[in-house]
């Protein structure tokens, strides 16, 4: 499989270049409490560094133990987490607090099996927290792994196929330094991440240029190979803001879609994009605005990238005069909508707005 067998020896390069050429600084790093590195690699599962950096501090400052965030209200959870996205990871971290707190006395699991069964945690943070927290020999595979190892042993099975998937952790696991897994595993993420860059790698100065397979051939640009694309959804969302003496009618998110426990406005869906005369018109916005109504402003369209999904939203500011109110929302005053966690889309209109 891997066309180039120097195992012992990136192994040896990588560890000589943490020792003396790695100089990346982050909060987390060298941290022992698993605890914290949980909440670390939790916040890093789909976050960039420089974004979760300042997240990570607010959380462990707010929550410094297990106990004190199984302790915690939902809501202030979610508002502490507002703009990392993902929010599944915020729902996850807090039933798994207080899993370990009513089920495990409070005391974080110390081996890989128990670890990899909380919730939100799949082998790869499992493998983070054992070898940080406790030294286990378990080797991480992420992104970074991913990229370095196909690069440097010139391997071109796709990272997310079946059998790439497989490869890849054996490979991985081959290679760590049995006497520092935690030190190993954060080497070649800080490697991965300041050399052997995705877009514009350090060749010049990275010290397993000599050997590596893909600098060799002239590859560095084609490795890793991934065979899916991923496929984008648009997605319309008309949200109403319907005022009643001062106040605007707002709920918590619910359900298996996007932006669940964040709060939001009164949402019409739409297939696609549509004049909202006409959509104020159709059966869907009469059922769920069943007010009497008159339209006060329209907003400009808003526009947010998530990874499977392109979101559009227009504001539509209502009054209501009259008529029913709509169900499962609960009327806001706008000073205290800052309270609330909303997606950062509305977060974006709200800011215009001036009321967030
Ligand atoms: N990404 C995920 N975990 C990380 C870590 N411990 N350090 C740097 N980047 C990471």
């Amino acid at each position: 499989m891997t066309k180039n067998s120097n195992k012992p020896f990136f192994t040896h390069a990588l560890m000589g270049w943490n020792r003396d050429i790695n100089d990346r600084l982050m909060p987390w790093k060298g941290e022992k409490d698993p605890y914290k590195i949980w909440l670390s690699e939790i916040i890093l599962q789909q976050t960039r560094v420089e974004q979760g950096w300042e997240y990570y501090l607010r959380f462990v400052k707010k929550f410094p133990t297990v106990s004190k965030l199984a302790a915690a209200k939902d809501d202030a959870v979610f508002k502490l987490w507002e703009g990392l996205g993902y929010y599944s990871r915020c729902r996850n971290l807090l039933a798994s607090a207080r899993y370990i707190n009513e089920n495990l006395g409070g005391k974080f699991p110390c081996n890989y099996d128990d670890i990899v069964q909380l919730k939100g945690v799949g082998p790869y943070t499992a493998s983070a927290i054992a070898s940080f927290a406790f030294n286990l020999p378990f080797a991480v595979v992420d992104g970074n792994v991913n990229r370095v190892l196909a690069r440097f042993f010139g391997i071109s099975t796709p990272i997310d196929s079946t059998e790439g998937k497989k490869n890849f952790s054996v490979l991985a696991q081959e290679l760590l330094d049995l006497q520092a897994p935690g030190l190993y595993n954060q080497a070649i993420m800080d490697f991965g991440a300041t050399v052997c860059k995705p877009q514009l790698p350090i060749c010049a100065e990275c010290i397993l240029s000599k050997q590596c397979a893909a600098y060799n051939t002239g590859k560095v640009h084609e490795l890793p190979v991934k065979e899916k694309k991923i496929i984008k959804k648009t997605r319309w969302f008309y949200y109403v803001l319907m005022e009643k003496e001062g106040r605007f009618f707002v709920r918590k998110r619910e359900g298996k879609d996007i932006w669940q426990n964040l709060h939001e406005f009164i949402l019409v869906e739409w297939p696609g994009k549509i004049a909202v005369t006409e959509l104020m018109q159709t059966v869907e916005f009469k059922s769920v605005v069943q007010s009497k109504i008159k339209l006060l402003e329209l907003s400009e369209e808003y526009k947010q990238q998530l990874t499977h999904q392109t979101i559009h939203a227009l504001f539509i500011h209502l009054k209501m005069t009259g008529g029913k109110e709509p169900k499962g929302y609960e009327l806001m005053e706008v000073k205290n909508l800052k309270r609330k966690a909303f997606p950062r889309l509305l977060n974006h209109f709200l800011a215009h707005k001036g009321w967030k």
